[in-house]
């Protein structure tokens, strides 16, 4: 009786451990995952050019070319498209650390960031017939 009080305490005392170790992680990582890192405009332009970018998602990240989607604007989040572009899910080829800084990641985000959104179908009079 004795020995599996004790084996009970210890498991609970264990899994408070745990969840309490968990939760500061959690909350280590909340605020990092919302920032969005600062980027400069312009060399992010250079090196959406120049890692061809623009070969598939076009020359103003309209989308429409070969293979990608518009992503001028991105509708993600800065860590959603950071997580899409190392780790692209179907065509497009991933873009790791090595070839891709961190820094230079948030530059072209902060680049596609500055285009206008895709009109609303419903204000195109031609499609509303
Ligand atoms: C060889 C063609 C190609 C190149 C080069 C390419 N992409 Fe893509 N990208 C795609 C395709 C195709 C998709 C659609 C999903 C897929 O097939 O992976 C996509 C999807 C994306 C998405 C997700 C879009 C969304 O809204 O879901 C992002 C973000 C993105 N690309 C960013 C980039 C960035 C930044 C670069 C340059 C560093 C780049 N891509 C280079 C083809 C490309």
């Amino acid at each position: 009786m004795n020995v599996n009080y004790s084996a009970a305490t210890r498991s609970t005392a264990l899994s408070t451990a745990a969840l309490l170790l968990l939760s500061s992680v959690a909350i280590a990582q909340a605020p990092a995952q919302k920032a969005t890192p600062a980027g400069n405009v312009k060399n992010g332009k250079k090196i959406y050019t120049t890692y061809g970018c623009y070969q598939c998602h076009g020359r103003v990240a309209h989308g429409g070319g070969p293979a990608g989607p518009r992503i001028g604007p991105s509708i993600l989040n800065y860590q959603a498209f950071a997580a899409y572009v190392r780790h692209p899910k179907a065509q497009m080829p991933p873009y790791t650390v090595k070839s891709l800084s961190d820094q230079e990641m948030a530059d072209i985000y902060a680049y596609v960031q500055t285009f206008p959104k895709a009109p609303d179908p419903k204000t195109i009079p031609l499609l509303q017939d």
